[in-house]
């Protein structure tokens, strides 16, 4: 009886082995546990299924055709495809068995009989593996792949339990590290920026100080002068930790609590009267025409302080940068969004233009053009990352089109509010495209 429990064992390896694993995978947090029990139930059914033998007659077939080892390779190997991380199945000499269908996705193909050992080139790869070959528990370890774009792995190796007299195998696992890497890059990235930006106003504020209290502590004539200029470079302190408290607030929390009917030409409105008293000292001229959108379509559901916003940061761009065109045509009119009724604004501007290959870039935080003419006009590239924001808030559509030499038209699509459609809670969010 005993014996027959040890052949049925035996005979169920490539179970136990993809059990053992999946359990591994789930305790690891890779799979899920109903994940888990799928597989398990499809191990179960394969196994099932698979000729029952004993060891003599696997050896024997073995040493037949080899065919049986085959065999019991694509039956767990058809398992392991439905594991959600690259794997490789190896066995004691570093010879590739089985490579999972996540490997071959994410790092190309691996035919079974190549050895690992020659495949990967990384000293840190190397040594965890023979070490485990060899016996030993080794930690993780990191590996990057250049190419075809840049992928962060933590290699980690288990030796599989060994059944029988039968050889041990082992399973190489790639836990895919590049999201939480890039995520890593972007925030410190962000910092760097952050301080760069506040340390350049600060280093002013800094140096002003010093010479008021010392050399120009009587010119009555240079103190006003200095103290003009640290009140813009105070200002512009504010205003840039403004800008990354509301990319913070835009980007935890979520919540469109506040969220109202709101009058977006009356907001535009307001937008344009501040701005026209900025434009005449530089001759630019704000023409507005909302003649199109009749009253009883202006509404929209969502943030007067957020579409002010947001309008703010269009029409002071249209200023800064394409001031030279001594126009900015500014359109509201009624459009459609996903088959529903909308608002189209259009802030279109006749300055440079922008070169094509800036254009999708032009909403990540503190991209700018040109960072000298910018910071010049005291930006810091914020403002569009805003926007962008403040659009996908509202379930609308942000569109920048330009060319060198032919200004820029910004367009903002939002939901309108219309009988047909009434104020709901919105959950979801149209991507934003730019
Ligand atoms: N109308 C425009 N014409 C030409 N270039 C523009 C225009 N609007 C934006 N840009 C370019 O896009 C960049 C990003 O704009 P964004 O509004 O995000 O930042 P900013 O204006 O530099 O700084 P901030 O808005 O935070 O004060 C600008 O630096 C500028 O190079
Ligand atoms: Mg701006």
């Amino acid at each position: 009886m005993a014996g027959m429990r040890r052949r049925l064992v035996s005979n169920r390896f490539p179970l136990g082995a993809a059990l053992f694993l999946f359990g591994a995978l789930v305790v690891g947090g890779h799979i899920t546990t109903g994940q888990f029990a799928v597989l398990g139930a499809i191990m179960v059914l394969v196994s099932a299924f698979a000729p029952v033998r004993t060891i003599s007659e696997r050896r024997r077939a073995a040493a037949g055709a080899g065919g049986a080892l085959r065999q019991e390779v694509s039956l767990y190997g058809a398992a392991l495809d439905g594991i959600p991380d690259p794997l490789l199945l190896i066995d004691r000499r570093g010879t590739v068995r089985h490579a999972n269908a996540q490997y071959r996705r994410v790092l190309g193909s691996m035919q079974p009989g190549t050895s690992v050992l020659i495949r990967y080139r990384s000293p840190e790869v190397l040594d965890m593996i023979q070490s485990a070959l060899a016996g030993g528990s080794p930690a993780p370890v990191e590996l990057v792949e250049r190419t075809p774009r840049e992928h962060w792995f933590l290699v980690s190796i288990a030796a599989l339990p060994r059944v029988g007299e039968g050889q041990r195998d082992f399973l190489v696992h790639f836990r895919d590290l590049s999201e939480v890497r890039r995520a890593e890059r972007m925030r410190t990235d962000f910092i760097a920026n952050a301080s760069h930006e506040l340390r350049t106003p600060l280093a002013s504020l800094a140096g002003f100080i010093e010479t008021l209290s010392g050399p120009a502590r009587d010119d009555a004539a240079a103190r006003d002068r200095f103290l003009a200029i640290m009140h813009e470079q105070a200002e512009r302190m504010s205003r840039l930790i403004d800008d990354l408290l509301s990319l913070s607030r835009f980007e935890t929390a979520l919540g469109r609590s506040d969220f109202a009917r709101v009058d977006l030409i009356d907001a535009l409105v307001h937008v344009v009267g501040a701005f026209q008293p900025v434009a005449a000292r530089d001759d630019i001229t704000i023409a507005f025409d909302r003649a199109s959108v009749p009253g009883a379509r202006c509404e929209v559901h969502g943030s007067r302080d957020e579409l002010i916003q947001l309008f703010d940061n269009l029409v002071e761009n249209a200023i800064k940068y394409g001031g030279d065109g001594k126009r900015i045509d500014i359109t509201a009119r009624p459009a459609e969004l996903g088959g529903l009724a909308a608002i189209a604004v259009e802030v279109r501007d006749h300055g440079p233009g922008i070169a094509e290959e800036h254009l999708p870039r032009l909403t990540e935080r503190f991209y700018r053009v040109d960072v000298e003419t910018s910071r010049g006009k005291q930006g810091t590239g914020l403002g569009l990352a805003i926007v962008k924001h403040i659009v996908t808030r509202h379930e609308g559509r942000l569109t920048i089109r330009s060319r060198p030499g032919e200004g820029t038209t910004v367009l903002v699509t939002i939901p309108a509010l219309t009988p047909e459609k009434p104020i709901r809670k919105m959950e979801n969010t149209v991507e934003t495209d730019s």
